[in-house]
């Protein structure tokens, strides 16, 4: 079945509302996803979106800037990261103006809180400028976003699995997609195709990311020819539930919650004298690592405790219900008078598809684009974010740069007809299926993806080096020779999971390679990369993007120069 469109927006999250809401007055938009609409990851975003509003005290982008740049570790483009900081604040109040609940001050306006990382006068120590609505601000700006796409006609096909993105005379001309529903394949001919598909935190054990996160955009682009950047950079939020990874806010340490390890101490004292607790994630992470480490977790194992038992029943029960609520559901728990099991939970993918500061999808250091082809949001690399996302920026980055591509495509598509559709232009993705279908092996998809979520967890998480990396390369062509093995039981075709979950495990597996493969290249530490045989920053040789290149001889790398305008890098204290 082929359909036509205007634009094609793959993914239903913030970058992929915002985008498709901004090109909608431009022509006919069709957002495809794999999920019911609000049920993506967006949703579960937590604790705010960064913006310098100032509403509760001093504060200006420049701060926001620096701190972005400073919290990136001086990898992120400065260019884009002050397009970032400067969008944050009219997008924020956009959202107001569409009806977007945030929780207010006294005084009727967007209350604000301190978040890790945000600082007054350029580091001086924190300031409150997370815009939140409770701790569902997620969930606040995905459904916002779904009501006004549906005032403004976009065109929703739920539950459509992307399986690839097509390419002609260089340019895109679409995308092919899976309905889960029938298991019929769709090819979407458009003359502009924006990837949103979100992140893959799914290849490790611990995680705050749902099911669905499997990075399916990067694969398909990957498999496309276009390289992915810095993928080696994967942030591990330092508090996930025990054992399950479910997020438990950085809002809880905004509203001064503090982590503590068997003794009680709040060890951070020790790390970051400034910022303590709300030091940029990739430093409390590894603070907590190194405690467990030197046998500092609760009872000698692998957690320590978030203490909000201090912060009264009004902060809990107005500002963080939903950390609260999990920690009772998950834990059976009460966080007003017992402390939480916490550890580090793989959260964000700081890397994924190139694209230049209008969304257009690059593909090399020399920054050149593909014409009608677009990514935003998780699943792309502008890059503000550099070597470790400061929290809130993520969204800022999803609605900043989704609107931003769309104002390119909404341009792209007025001066530009269809590019001609390939011939037989599904048959890569029918390829994929049928391949997949009657496979009749002895492995099953659940257990490699066990496998490979432990073993990336072991090897190639918060702490890494050249002897662990080189082990998950064998441990990951091992589950790839698994993989070609694989029993699918299921020869249905309506709602076939377990084709679904084979697809996922083939990206889930493609993206490992290019984590692992990326992280051995790169001989520093930096940010979230951290290399127990390198633990130095070395901005000679290392101040620079990865652009990963799946090829036939396995994956190659290129290099592209980090734009650096107003802040030099320094020594990262907090
Ligand atoms: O902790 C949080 O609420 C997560 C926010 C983020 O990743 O930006």
């Amino acid at each position: 079945m082929v359909h036509k469109y205007d634009a094609v927006i793959v993914g239903a999250g913030g970058a992929g509302l915002m985008a498709a809401l901004n090109l909608s007055p431009h022509g006919r938009v069709a957002v495809i996803s794999k999920l019911y609409p609000t049920r993506s990851h967006t949703g579960t975003a937590q604790g705010g979106i960064g913006a310098a509003l100032g509403n509760m005290e001093e504060d200006h982008w420049e701060w926001h800037m620096f701190d972005t740049v400073k919290g990136s570790d001086y990898l992120a483009d400065q260019d884009a990261v002050e397009i970032l900081c400067r969008e944050a604040i009219e997008t924020v109040y956009e959202l107001e103006h569409w009806g977007l609940p945030f929780s207010r001050t006294a005084e009727g306006r967007i209350a604000q809180r301190p978040f890790g990382g945000h600082t007054k006068e350029y580091g001086k120590g924190p300031v409150r400028r997370s815009c939140y609505a409770a701790d569902r601000t997620g969930h606040m700006i995905l459904q916002t976003l779904y009501q006004q796409c549906i005032k403004n006609q976009v065109h929703f096909f739920d539950e459509y699995h992307l399986l690839d993105v097509l390419m002609a005379d260089g340019r895109c001309a679409g995308a092919v997609a899976l309905c889960l529903a029938t298991g019929e394949i769709h090819t979407f001919h458009a003359k502009a195709v924006l990837d949103a598909t979100g992140g893959c935190g799914r290849m490790f054990r611990v995680t705050s990311n749902a099911h669905a996160l499997t990075g399916d955009g990067m694969a398909v682009a990957l498999r496309a020819g276009v390289p992915l950047e810095d993928m080696e950079f994967f942030q591990f939020h330092p508090t996930g539930i025990y054992k399950m990874g479910i997020l438990l806010s950085e809002a809880a340490r905004g509203e001064g919650a503090v982590l503590r390890n068997r003794t009680g101490e709040r060890f951070m004292e020790r790390y970051a004298p400034t910022l303590l607790d709300l030091a940029p994630r990739d430093m409390v992470s590894r603070a907590m690592y190194r405690e467990i480490r030197e046998g500092r977790g609760i009872d000698g194992k692998n957690y320590l405790h978030l203490d909000l038992t201090h912060l009264g029943a009004d902060v809990l029960d107005k500002k963080l219900p939903d950390v609260t609520e999990f920690v009772r559901t998950y834990l059976g728990i009460e966080p007003k008078k017992e402390r939480v099991p916490v550890q580090p939970t793989a959260h964000y993918a700081m890397g994924g598809i190139p694209t230049d500061a209008n969304g257009r999808v690059i593909v090399d250091e020399a920054n050149t684009p593909v014409a009608g082809y677009y990514a935003a949001g998780e699943a792309a690399c502008v890059s503000v974010h550099g070597a470790n996302r400061l929290g809130t920026n993520s969204l800022v980055d999803i609605l900043v740069y989704g609107r931003r591509g769309a104002r390119h495509a909404a341009s792209f598509i007025k001066e530009n007809d269809w590019a001609p559709l390939p011939e037989r232009a599904d048959d890569r993705a029918r390829e994929q299926v049928s391949r997949l279908m009657p496979a009749n092996g002895k492995e099953r998809v659940g257990a490699i993806r066990d496998a490979l979520q432990d073993e990336m967890m072991e090897k190639a998480a918060v702490f890494r080096d050249a002897q662990t990396l080189r082990a998950m390369r064998e441990t990951l062509q091992e589950l790839r020779d698994r993989y070609a093995r694989i029993k699918i039981e299921d020869r249905g075709t309506k709602y076939n999971t377990e084709l679904l979950e084979a697809i996922e495990l083939g990206n889930l597996l493609d993206l490992s390679e290019v984590l692992v493969e990326s992280a051995l290249g790169r001989q520093e530490s930096r940010g979230a990369h951290w290399r127990e045989d390198f633990p130095q920053r070395d901005d000679i040789n290392w101040l620079k993007h990865t652009l990963a290149y799946k090829t036939a001889n396995g994956i190659e790398f290129r290099f592209k120069p980090v734009t650096i305008t107003r802040f030099q890098p320094m020594e990262r204290k907090y």
